[in-house]
């Protein structure tokens, strides 16, 4: 197991007040738990429980720590792997279980807001593994999207494809985009993996994209001239719908 102990002592005080310790262990354990209730125990190490202990000092001084206890994932994260050791396709693996996995979470309202290569585990088996959810909410939020007009505007429960909430600006320099593990062309690969999610992209999910991007020919000829009804379109439109 492992012990995860939210020390408000650890905490740097310029940065944070000492409640900052008890904010991340209530948003990890009720995430935890959240995610347990609906079913997406697959993508979690097992979740054990939450405690409080008083830890003593040197000097005597007791103080009340939070803890969780979580299944230790034989593994390492993916800020200690390194990507050249992986082929192509077995980054492209871990990527799609990354972003398969956030985006159940997301269909549940849940916002991890730190899923970086350090809290993603890989086993030996090459399955992933998302750890640290001191940072989530559940809840969708305005910032979500890029234009917020009304609460409705967030399709809350609404799963939204990676195509949209995945897809990357030419200039997107967020840590995966420097961790060295991708190495294909993104879009074009959001694409092709989740290309049955297409039928069902709405209008409404593009507030998801920065203006410039809904304008890309991908996007573009989604919604101008291409027949989503027939069932092999995507192939048939795909020269014109560069990504
Ligand atoms: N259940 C686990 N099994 C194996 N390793 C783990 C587990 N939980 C955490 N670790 C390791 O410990 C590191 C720190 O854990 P975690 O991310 O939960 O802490 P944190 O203090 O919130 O970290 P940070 O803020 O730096 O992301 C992880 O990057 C991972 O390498
Ligand atoms: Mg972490």
């Amino acid at each position: 197991m492992v012990a995860k102990l939210f020390d408000a002592k650890y905490l740097d005080p310029y940065d944070h007040p000492p409640s900052y310790a008890s904010h991340q262990y209530i948003r990890e354990s009720s995430a935890y738990r959240y995610l347990i209730r609906h079913g997406l125990d697959q993508h979690i190490p097992r979740f054990y429980g939450s405690w409080s202990t008083i830890i003593v000092d040197t000097q005597g001084r007791q103080r009340s720590v939070r803890l969780i206890l979580t299944e230790y994932i034989e593994g390492t994260d993916m800020a200690h792997l390194r990507p050249s050791d992986f082929s192509p396709n077995q980054r492209k693996d871990l990527l799609r279980q990354v972003v398969e996995a956030e985006s159940r979470f997301y269909t549940l309202d849940l916002r991890h807001r730190d899923l970086v290569p350090r809290n993603v585990i890989v086993t030996e088996t090459r399955r992933v593994v998302i750890i640290d959810f001191g940072l989530a909410f559940i809840g969708r939020s305005a910032s979500d999207i890029y234009d917020f007009d009304d609460p409705e505007d967030l399709l809350d429960g609404n799963y939204i494809s990676p195509i949209v909430r995945w897809w990357r600006a030419q200039d997107a320099n967020d840590e995966w985009a420097l961790s060295g593990w991708i190495t294909w062309s993104w879009n074009q690969w959001l694409v092709d993996t989740w290309s049955s999610d297409i039928p069902d992209i709405t209008p409404a999910m593009l507030k998801w994209l920065p203006s410039e991007e809904r304008e890309k020919p991908f996007f573009y000829h989604l919604f101008n001239g291409c027949d989503r009804t027939s069932p092999k379109w995507y192939v048939a439109y795909k020269d014109q719908m560069r990504v």
